[in-house]
Formats: structure tokens, sequence, C-alpha cells
């Protein structure tokens, strides 16, 4: 029975939706009439229970729903925002099967409205208290035709498939093959894959329209989720150099000289400047970060920084070019002229002047060739597990390759 104050929150709550689908318009999160349409229709305030309205329907908020003992988040119900970028990457269609990693249920009511009757939405969790919350939400919300599945997804969901689309919402580092083996041949899967470090949500169609087993993309964006469990959960190394300085490195097998960095960080700091312009961080850092093996994320501490050892940069971890004892990261300076940023190079260490050399040739590059959005073409090959090697423009998976090209 619908009594008064439901009726006030249900009008408060489409009021609320309608203003959020106008703010994720002028965001360009959304572009695509049908995700807009997905976005107005489902009420997302029933998924977001406990939460008041103005959270639930807070474009860029996304809520946490389970933490682990250590308080890291295990699960959450994702801003609207991601969820509509990775939408209108996967480009769903209607009559679609349509495979969701990780179960929030929003993101599959969505998918359900986009796929609608003739279609499937299924999505799958590794937790039986979020894939028990998910259906009850889902029913509350009249999605009952949503299939919610207790999996590890790095098997897929091989009795429902095979999938035109999936759609995973949990940070992934590699593709598992079941994910190709269950996908349609002209699919599409959406992942937040992690490289070196950064992540990125990209959209991979099969190359040769499908033909081919390597995977093609020229949709990436930015985005941040929980980490995959399961059986394809990956654990980056954190290097330790010396108090408040560690790398963090994909690489299980890279060696690194910590005593000669942890003396290089204490002596003489060798200042280059581009000439380039700074300018689109998230794009430059990965041009950067995947342009060779040998760049991995340094992270610093305020204490180092303000010791005046370390640029500020450092904090938030930036990509370093690390040779021996000697080791190479970008920094920025106003630049009066253009009322914008100059690039530039830190590097400490007996070969300081030929790593920040290099880098700034690599800022150089990426200013006068790349700086847009959008620039980088990756692609994926899988392999035999193990066997990918990383080189230039190249970063190694356990069960594939992921390339990139920049134009
Ligand atoms: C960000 S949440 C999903 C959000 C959801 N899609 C929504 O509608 O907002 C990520 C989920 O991935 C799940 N997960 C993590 N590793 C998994 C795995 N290996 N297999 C299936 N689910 C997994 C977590 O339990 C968590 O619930």
């Amino acid at each position: 029975m619908t009594t008064v104050r439901d009726k006030n929150i249900d009008e408060e709550a489409a009021s609320l939706r309608a203003a959020m689908v106008r703010e994720l318009r002028d965001l360009e999160a959304i572009t695509a009439d049908s995700v807009a349409g997905a976005v107005a229709a489902v009420p997302r305030h029933l998924f977001a229970v406990g939460e008041p309205l103005k959270a639930a329907y807070a474009a860029n908020q996304a809520l946490v729903i389970k933490r682990d003992e250590d308080g890291t988040a295990l699960s959450s119900l994702s801003a609207t925002h991601i969820q509509a970028v990775m939408l209108e990457q996967a480009g769903i269609e209607p009559g679609m099967r349509v495979l969701e990693v990780g179960s929030g249920g929003y993101n599959a009511a969505l998918i359900a409205e986009l796929v609608g009757k003739e279609g499937a939405s299924i999505s799958v969790d590794i937790d039986a208290e979020i894939v028990e919350r998910a259906r009850k939400c889902l029913d509350a919300a009249g999605y009952e035709q949503v299939q919610v599945v207790r999996a590890d997804a790095v098997a897929g969901v091989p009795e429902l498939a095979p999938f035109d689309r999936i759609i995973v919402t949990a940070g992934a580092w590699d593709i598992p093959s079941a994910w190709l083996d269950q996908l349609s041949e002209r699919g599409r899967i959406v992942v937040p894959l992690r490289m070196r470090g950064l992540t990125r949500s990209i959209a991979f169609d099969r190359a040769g329209g499908g033909s081919e087993e390597e995977l093609v993309s020229d949709s990436y964006r930015l985005c941040g989720f929980v980490p995959m469990q399961g059986a394809g959960a990956y654990t980056e190394r954190l290097i330790h150099v010396t108090d408040g300085l560690a790398l963090r490195v994909d690489d299980q097998k890279q060696d690194f000289d910590t005593d000669a960095l942890a003396a290089a960080v204490r002596s003489a700091r060798l200042e280059v400047w581009s000439g380039a312009a700074f300018d689109l961080p998230d794009e430059l850092e990965l041009f950067l970060a995947t342009n060779t093996p040998e760049m991995v994320m340094l992270h610093g501490s305020k204490d180092l920084v303000d010791q005046g050892l370390l640029a500020l940069s450092v904090t938030r971890g930036v990509p370093a070019l690390v040779s021996g004892g000697s080791f190479a990261y970008r920094t920025k300076r106003a630049n009066e002229e253009t009322g914008g940023f100059e690039s530039g190079v830190l590097a400490h260490g007996p070969d300081a002047e030929q790593v920040a050399a290099r880098y700034a040739e690599l800022l150089r590059r990426w200013a006068s060739d790349h700086q847009r959005r959008g620039a980088a073409r990756i692609s994926y090959r899988p392999m035999p597990a193990g066997t990918a090697e990383p080189s230039q423009g190249v970063v190694a998976k356990r069960l594939g390759a992921v390339a990139f090209s920049w134009s």
C-alpha cells in the first residue's frame, strides 16, 4: 500500500533523478537517449537502502555496501556517473544478453531497461551477502527478470552464455579466458583494467569484426573500482626503498637496487624543464606509465616532500623512470606566458642526466604528437599463461599482453 509519505518520497526521488540525468548530460557522461531513459526510469534510492535520497542521487557518489575487517571497501554501489559512462561504452541494444560482473542491483536494473523484454540482464557476484542484497533490491524495484548468480566471475557464467556484452564492475588486472569464450562473435567487453598502477575502463571488441582472438579498443575512460576478489585477484608489488619512499610495480620479475635508490633520493636533485605544455594529466600519465617497463609508480611521503627531497606529485603516485640506482619523475611549473603549466623532470642518482633526458623527451613527444583525449589505441592479445613479456608500449599480463599505440 502506498502511504502519503511514500508518495512524497517517490515524488522527491523522481525530481532528484531527473536532475541527475540533466547533470550527467551536461557532464557528457550521458549522450545516448537510451542511457538517459534507463537512468530516468530506475529508482536508484531503492538500491541505496538506508541512505539519504540526496546521496542516492548524487551523480558522482559511490556508496560503500561492505568493507573488510581493515575497512577496505569490498563492495559498493558505483557512482551513476561511471555506470553511465560504461553503459555508453558498452552500446547495449534491445534484445542483447548482458553479463554484469559485480552486483549491486542498480546497474543490472539499468541494463534490464536497455535490453528490454527480449533481452537478458544477468549479474554475477562472488559474495553471497551481496547477491542476496541485490536480489532483494531488484525485487523491491520491480526487476524480478534480472538473474543474479553467485560465482567467482573468473569462470564467467557458462550456463547462461553466450553474452553480447560483458560489463565488469570490479577492478580487473587481466582478462580471464572464460570471458572471451563466453562472448558472442560480435560481443564487447567493458572492463576496468589495471595497467602499471593505472585503471581505465576499456571497451574491447574482437579484432577483424569478430573473426580474430585479439581484442581492440578505441574507447577508454578514467575510473576507479573495488578490486577483483577470488582467483582473478592480483596484488601489485609494493617495493620499500627507504622510509617514506616506495615503488608500486606490476611485474613480478623486475629487480630493483633499493639501496642505490635510497642513496639517490638523498643526493643532489637535477631539474630539467621540457618546454612542453603540461595538460590532461590522466592522459599523459597513461602515455608515460605504459611506454616502457622501466616506468613504475613512485610513491613518496609528505615528510620527504617537506624535507625538500621530493616534489608534491609523489604523494599521489607518479610514473617514474627507474634505471639502476637512478630515477626520474615528472613535475610542473606555472607558465606565465600561456597561463598554463610547463612539464619538467626531477632526477636523482649517478645517471640522473640520462634518465631525465629520456623522460623529458617523452614529455615533449606526448605534448607535440598526442596531447588530446582518447589518443591511445589499446589492444589485448590472449597468450598461453605466463608467456607475455613486457616491452615498449606493452604491458604483460598473465594470460595475455596489453599493447598501446598512440595517434
Ligand atoms: C563496485 S561493486 C559492483 C557494483 C554494482 N555493479 C552496482 O550496481 O553498483 C563490485 C562487486 O564485485 C564483486 N566481485 C569482486 N570480485 C569478484 C569476482 N571474482 N567475481 C564476482 N564478483 C566479484 C564484489 O563482491 C562487489 O560486490
